[in-house]
């Protein structure tokens, strides 16, 4: 099986909240109006995982990243990180943060560092869910992780 990955277009909302849902992440403040870019990772046309971006100067945000229950563990994270690094460098960022929703082990194996959630709504002071979070009051309990973009 091969994972094709793709920019999503608004047409693909659905998919994406389902496959969120289907993971129980947070749909509530996904959009994907304005600066923001969602890969969309599909199997023989299925949908199959998911990775959202955003900006700001000299950082990326990566947020609402899952694959599918049935499809992991065959390295497809990494498939979908890598595209969203490529589009990263390409907007000359140098930088890269998320926030977890869990204790992160995943991230600290991609070699994600803890950092205040503060220094990441600093950096990326536009970014949706950043100012989702600031908005419904959030960030002071949430979980940042950084990394230098891998080049
Ligand atoms: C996190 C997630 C995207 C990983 O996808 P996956 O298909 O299981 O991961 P992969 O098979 O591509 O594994 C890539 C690497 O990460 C490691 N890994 C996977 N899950 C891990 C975890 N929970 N903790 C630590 N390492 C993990 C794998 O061992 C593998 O390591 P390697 O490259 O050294 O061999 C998937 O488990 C998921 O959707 N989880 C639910 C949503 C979530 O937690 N999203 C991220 C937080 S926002």
């Amino acid at each position: 099986m091969t994972l094709t990955v793709r920019r999503a277009t608004s047409s693909d909302l659905p998919a994406i909240l389902a496959l969120l849902e289907r993971a129980e992440m947070y749909t509530t403040s996904v959009t994907l109006a304005g600066d923001v870019t969602y890969l969309l990772g599909e199997v023989e046309g299925r949908p199959a995982a998911v990775l959202g971006l955003e900006y700001g100067e000299g950082a990326g945000l990566l947020r609402s990243f899952t694959v599918h229950p049935d499809d992991r563990g065959r390295g497809w994270s990494g498939r979908m990180l890598a595209e969203a690094y490529a589009l990263l460098r390409a907007r000359g960022c140098r930088e890269v943060f998320l926030f977890s929703a869990d204790e992160g082990a995943f991230w600290a194996h991609q070699g994600y560092q803890p950092v205040p959630p503060q220094e990441l709504a600093r950096r990326l002071p536009q970014a949706p869910q950043v100012q989702h979070a600031l908005a419904t009051g959030w960030l002071t309990g949430a979980l940042a992780w950084h990394a230098p973009l891998p080049q």
